[in-house]
């Protein structure tokens, strides 16, 4: 059984720069809403989810709002204020005491937002563009998207400001490393995609405008931290109806993307592949196999990954790492159920976005005499 359990390389330790993972579990991004006080700022409660899941090779903290502008969902976490780096304080320092490591995914959502998160002002988003998707909001309940604000040179400028001081305040919280949340639609993605951006400026066109700013915060982050505590996080594949489309320029743009991170010496590329089954003539299924030939440094997969598949992309060479999100929910012992060989508990969508404890630090470890 020891033996068995020791030819799994999804147990085995994992370099990047100057950090080791203890195994290459890693605990994907998971926004769970708990953050329902005035500050937006973790608790008590946060720090005992995050220790009870401190045996993943990383915790990849929930999507955390850079500045109060770039918040889209209710009770949301930020990074901007005194009281939110003494919540993350919390936080690290109780993952840290079980020898685990934490990075934080700094968070902007661009235009899925709505006016009653910013005082009645319109979202920011490259181009005035509606996505047209449901939302909800603490004041009107479910409602709609509007029509974004598009940015000035200068609100750019000072997006790239708040990711640098985010970066800066995750290092004074003593998180090991940031992600940046450059996936899943949101501000990065919508300047990448030319459904969402249709700038005239340098952000728009060319490939090498609609991805500039996502430069420009790795850049300003590797003012204060080094860049090997940096990740990044790409869904290329994603279709989200209204706000982003597979269209003849996703594949080239992703494509440079990728190229140009050989260039920086980052902690790790973090790729989710489709999660569901849409097909147009631009769209490439085996999104990790396609960015393993093309990036040189550390790869993590994710989406839908069962532990034996898990193994298997980590067997082939296909990946470094597999990041899990929603079998961290329910099972906050992954590793030791993999390593077990134990079955995995299934988690309640119902309690995804509750606030408390329910559903949040109450799902039980295995136990094998019971
Ligand atoms: C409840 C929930 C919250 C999520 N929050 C985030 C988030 O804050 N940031 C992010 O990049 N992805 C987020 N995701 C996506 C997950 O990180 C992951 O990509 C997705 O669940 C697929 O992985 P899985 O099949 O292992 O669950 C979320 C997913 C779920 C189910």
């Amino acid at each position: 059984m020891i033996k068995r359990d020791n030819q799994l390389k999804l147990l085995s330790p994992v370099r990047s720069g100057p950090i080791t993972f203890s195994n290459r579990i890693i605990m994907a991004p998971l926004t769970r809403s708990r953050a329902d006080n005035p500050a937006l700022a973790p608790t008590e409660l946060h720090a005992e989810h995050y220790r009870q899941r401190a045996s993943a090779g990383l915790i990849i903290s929930e999507g955390t709002n850079v500045s109060p502008k770039a918040a889209g969902y209710i009770h949301v976490p930020g990074l901007w204020s005194k009281e939110q780096i003494a919540g993350w304080q919390l936080v690290t320092e109780r993952v840290h005491a079980e020898a685990g490591c934490i990075f934080t995914q700094l968070w902007h959502v661009g235009r899925i937002s709505h006016p009653d998160f910013h005082d009645g002002a319109l979202p920011h988003a490259p181009s005035a563009l509606n996505p047209g998707r449901p939302i909800r909001t603490v004041q009107s309940g479910r409602t709609k998207t509007v029509t974004p604000h598009a940015m000035s040179l200068s609100e750019i400028q000072a997006t790239v400001d708040d990711f640098k001081r985010a970066g800066d305040h995750a290092m004074e919280a003593a998180f090991d490393g940031v992600e940046i949340h450059s996936s899943n639609g949101y501000l990065f993605h919508q300047f990448f995609s030319t459904s969402s951006n249709i700038r005239e400026d340098r952000y728009g066109g060319y490939i090498e405008n609609r991805t500039r700013l996502l430069f420009e915060v790795i850049e300003a982050l590797k003012q204060v931290m080094p860049e090997e505590r940096i990740g990044l996080r790409l869904n290329p594949m994603m279709h989200d109806d209204g706000n982003i489309e597979v269209n003849a320029d996703t594949l080239p743009t992703f494509d440079h993307i990728v190229e140009r991170l050989n260039d920086y010496q980052l902690s790790y590329l973090h790729l989710t592949r489709p999660m569901r089954p849409f097909k147009n003539a631009y769209t490439i299924h085996d999104v990790i196999g396609h960015y393993r030939q093309i990036y040189r440094g550390l790869l993590v997969a994710n989406g839908n990954y069962q532990p034996e598949e898990a193994e298997q992309e980590l067997q082939s060479g296909r990946a470094d790492a597999i990041a899990f999100g929603r079998p961290f929910i329910s099972n906050p012992d992954l590793v030791n159920r993999i390593k077990n060989h134990w079955p995995l508990a299934e988690p309640d969508n119902s309690t995804f976005y509750t606030q408390g404890a329910e559903g949040y630090t109450d799902y039980p470890e295995y136990d094998p005499d019971n």
